[in-house]
């Protein structure tokens, strides 16, 4: 995972590269560090420690105007979280320096093989990238050294180099992890994430895989794999860097929460003109053609994949099997005659999402990226990609993404169905009635402060509920700490009911018609063995005493309303636990990892 980004240029690298760093701290938040051109001792100096972007800041404070910088911002695979294993890097005689972003698998055998008895700094994988540099570049130049270094790694790179003996040269290259170079008539920057060069770049391009690129003041220029020169092409910059301002809000999740009405006006706006709904007709006969759809996905997409098994079982009759990205990548399930693959990826970066997708394009089956960037590699890598329209989502765990991608596979569902109609006014009438039930969102933290008392707690539910409910039980999970599990309410009396302790939170979603009383029931049978009971209902299944009552909408979408409270319960843990919302302990938001 990790962030790096990387400047050159007039203006002040230190400004720009600290910018790009606390944008990319989604990305990992260990350590961060940053290597920095001393126009007084002509040197690249090295500012790195275990923290986060605001300590580095503190860090680097007194230096000056420079016109050349690289930083990083870790979460830690190789090494403990330490100054040591902090990028940057130098090598052993410190000429060159490198951040990297990404794992490389065989740098224990290539250690052993060029690199033998060399003293080690750091644990990292990382470090072996720029000794390799600094070995080759006896014999090579520079360049010719960079390409020969990443001819060797195998795994994921995305890496910037400096060399002390030309400190007005950056030198990129990139395979799988993300890399994205923008270009202003101030500098050239370079990053894992448009967010981090949308202030300073008036035109952008994303790197292709294994290509590398060579910066100076003057001019840029990239090789690709073949190490045949390439044209760069530019797009202009369409990112409103303002989105990612966190304003009158204590935290970034509570402000996408208080979003997501406007993401969903936003996703009628994109995909509908009058009521019909408009989507690249090449994806609905895809879809059409298949006997069978598949969503790959990991965390709270593949959640929201649940539900979009409910959304294209009920409206297209299609079969739809959910898949964690993770296990579908090395051990594939036998397959239908004619499948067809949905990715559903906030990040568009998740690595056992592009695991996933090498399979499948080697056996030439149809594929559809359903993500929030669409400059993304999932995105541009997949046969067809539809777009979220959520807006930067910069708290971890996501929130408005989830919904956002349940509101995208409602509208995908139903233009292959030829159900357009009433849609629009569904998704509209929810986005009110979502913001009508938002303006309570603080008597949410009296209810928390009743009921989560204890390290343990558990969601249940039947149909789409017990969906909700798994996503309920992980955002509790990621941001408090406390151990909760999502269950279907009739399952828990199989052997899970053994948990239930006096006062073990139990919190049911209890939203559709036909099982409401069982789930009822099945909330009972915990009561009377202790449990703190809660239960969340729409109106149309509501009774006295209900803890909350959410409005009724087209039952189609009654998931999107059913996860609000929940998503407020896991912010309100947290806060009262004091823990960091926007940034929980050992997690990041994109997850280029395997
Ligand atoms: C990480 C994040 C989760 C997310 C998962 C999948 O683990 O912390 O919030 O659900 O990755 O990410 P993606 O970008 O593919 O949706």
């Amino acid at each position: 995972m990790c962030g790096i980004v990387g400047y050159l240029g007039k203006g002040n690298a230190k400004e720009v590269v600290l910018n790009g760093l606390y944008k990319l701290e989604y990305r990992g938040y260990d350590s961060a560090g940053m290597s920095v051109f001393n126009k007084k001792n002509q040197r690249f100096d090295m500012y790195k420690d275990v923290g986060r972007v605001a300590h580095l800041d503190s860090l680097v404070q007194s230096i000056d105007h420079s016109p050349i910088a690289i930083g990083h911002t870790r979460w830690a695979t190789h090494g403990k979280v330490n100054q040591a294993n902090a990028h940057p890097h130098f090598s052993a005689s410190e000429r060159f320096v490198v951040v990297h972003n990404g794992v490389i698998e065989n740098y224990r055998e290539l250690k052993a093989r060029y690199l033998n008895g060399h003293h080690w700094v750091s644990e990292t994988d990382t470090e072996v990238i720029v000794q390799l540099i600094e070995r080759f570049s006896d014999e090579l130049s520079v360049e010719e050294a960079v390409k020969k270094t990443v001819s060797l790694l195998h795994g994921s790179y995305a890496l910037l180099v400096l060399d002390q003996d030309n400190p007005e040269r950056l030198i990129a290259a990139k395979h799988k992890s993300p890399l994205l170079i923008g270009k202003s008539d101030k500098g050239i920057i370079i990053a894992s994430d448009l967010v981090a060069l949308a202030k300073y770049s008036q035109v952008y391009s994303p790197l292709e895989d294994e290509s590398i690129v060579v910066i100076n003041q003057a001019e840029i220029t990239l090789w690709n794999r073949d190490y045949v020169q390439q044209e760069l092409t530019f797009q202009p910059m369409d990112f409103e860097d303002d989105l990612t301002e966190l304003g009158e809000y204590p935290h970034y999740m509570l402000k996408e929460i208080m979003e997501q009405p406007l993401v969903m006006r936003k996703i009628v706006d994109r995909y509908f003109h009058d009521d019909h709904i408009v989507i690249d007709e090449a994806i609905l006969e895809g879809i059409r053609q298949a006997d069978r759809l598949y969503v790959l996905a990991a965390g709270t997409s593949m959640h929201a994949g649940y539900i979009g098994k409910r959304l294209f079982e009920n409206l297209t009759e299609k079969p739809l099997e959910v898949h964690i990205a993770s296990e579908f990548a090395y051990h594939p399930p036998v397959l239908s005659a004619q499948p067809f693959f949905i990715l559903i990826s906030q990040s568009g970066e998740t690595a056992d999402l592009r695991a996933c997708l090498s399979h499948l394009k080697k056996h030439h089956y149809p594929s559809l990226t359903i993500t929030n960037v669409k400059t993304s590699t999932l995105a541009r890598e997949a046969t067809y990609a539809l777009e979220l329209f959520a807006g930067p989502e910069i708290a971890v765990a996501s929130t408005k993404a989830y919904t956002a991608q349940i509101a995208v596979l409602a509208v995908l569902a139903a233009k292959v169905a030829h159900r357009d109609a009433g849609l629009r006014e569904s998704i509209s009438e929810l986005a009110a009635k979502m913001e009508q039930y938002l303006t309570q969102y603080e008597s949410v933290a009296e209810l928390v402060k009743r009921v989560l008392t204890k390290q343990n707690a558990f969601y249940i539910g039947r149909g789409t509920d017990y969906f909700v409910s798994l996503e309920a039980a992980l955002k509790l999970k990621e941001i408090s700490y406390i151990q909760a599990e999502g269950f279907a309410a009739g399952e828990l009396k199989h052997g899970t009911i053994a948990l239930i302790e006096e006062g073990t939170p139990v919190i049911a979603l209890n939203s559709e018609p036909h099982v409401a009383l069982n789930t009822r029931s099945n909330l009972e049978e915990v009561k009377s063995r202790g449990a703190m009971a809660v239960t969340i209902a729409t109106e149309a299944v509501a009774q006295e005493g209900d803890d909350i009552v959410l409005p009724n909408v087209d039952p189609l979408l009654v998931p999107i309303m059913m996860v609000l409270p929940t998503q407020l319960i896991a912010y309100y843990a947290a806060l009262e636990r004091g823990h960091d919302i926007d940034k929980p302990r050992n997690l990041a938001k994109s997850v280029t990892v395997e």
